[in-house]
């Protein structure tokens, strides 16, 4: 059974389909930009991986900041993701961000590695933040930059729903959904998410759409 304090009402302006993509994509932008960012109105940020489930709401939480956003995309998604609202987009597979971005206020990092560690060099010294999804914090790069740097854990509850869901019906935000299956086909889902990578969210069908 679903515990109360985890659960809100979904956005009025999002299909069902849609809404299920939202909370953990949702609530993890929401967390690093938000509340462990506070970015605001002109900062600089650079979102790794931001034709992903967490980057792609990243982007447009950002925009709504009224942040500059600079992302890490393959090629192939250079449009999508300036539709969502990026204003420099660099090719991860051709070029090297660290080369191309300077003076950045904050970095938002959902891919990890290498990526994590050259992230340094983009950000302000004395002054920058980077949050990542998947590293944790290294000391030894936060005191040759200056940096702060935070691993976040993403945790969804009401409050942080209510705020997501708010946000979404008044800026008309996308959940991209790739692909559906039915909840008895839920390995296939899964297989799906790791053998095509789709642009998107997969999401698992409990009962028939009719
Ligand atoms: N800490 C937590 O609580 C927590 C919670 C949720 C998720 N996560 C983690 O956060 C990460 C992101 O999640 P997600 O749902 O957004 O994943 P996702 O939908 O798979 O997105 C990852 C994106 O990164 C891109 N990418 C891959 N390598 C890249 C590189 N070197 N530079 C720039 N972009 C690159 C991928 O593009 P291509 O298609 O070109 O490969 C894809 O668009 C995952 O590793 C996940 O496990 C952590």
């Amino acid at each position: 059974m679903a515990n109360k304090e985890n659960i809100a009402n979904k956005p009025k302006s999002l299909s069902h389909l849609e809404a299920a993509g939202l909370p953990l994509v949702g609530v993890s932008a929401w967390q690093a930009l938000v509340e462990n960012i506070r970015l605001s109105k002109d900062q600089k940020i650079l979102i790794h991986g931001g034709a992903g489930g967490i980057g792609s709401m990243a982007i447009q939480l950002a925009k709504h900041l009224g942040a500059y956003v600079g992302t890490t995309a393959s090629i192939n998604d250079k449009q999508f993701v300036q539709e969502l609202g990026a204003d420099q987009v660099i090719d991860y597979k051709k070029e090297n961000f660290e080369d191309i971005l300077h003076d950045y206020d904050a970095v938002f990092d959902t891919v990890g590695g290498e990526t994590y560690k050259r992230s340094f060099r983009v950000l302000t010294k004395g002054s920058g933040i980077i949050v990542s999804m998947l590293e944790q914090p290294d000391s030894e790069l936060m005191s040759q930059y200056g940096i702060k740097a935070l691993f976040l854990f993403s945790q969804v509850n009401r409050q942080r729903l209510t705020k997501l869901a708010q946000w979404v019906d008044q800026n008309n935000i996308k959940v991209n959904v790739a692909k559906t299956f039915p909840l008895d086909e839920a390995a296939k889902a899964l297989d799906y998410q790791k053998d095509v990578h789709p642009r998107g969210k997969v999401v698992l069908m409990v009962a028939s759409q009719e």
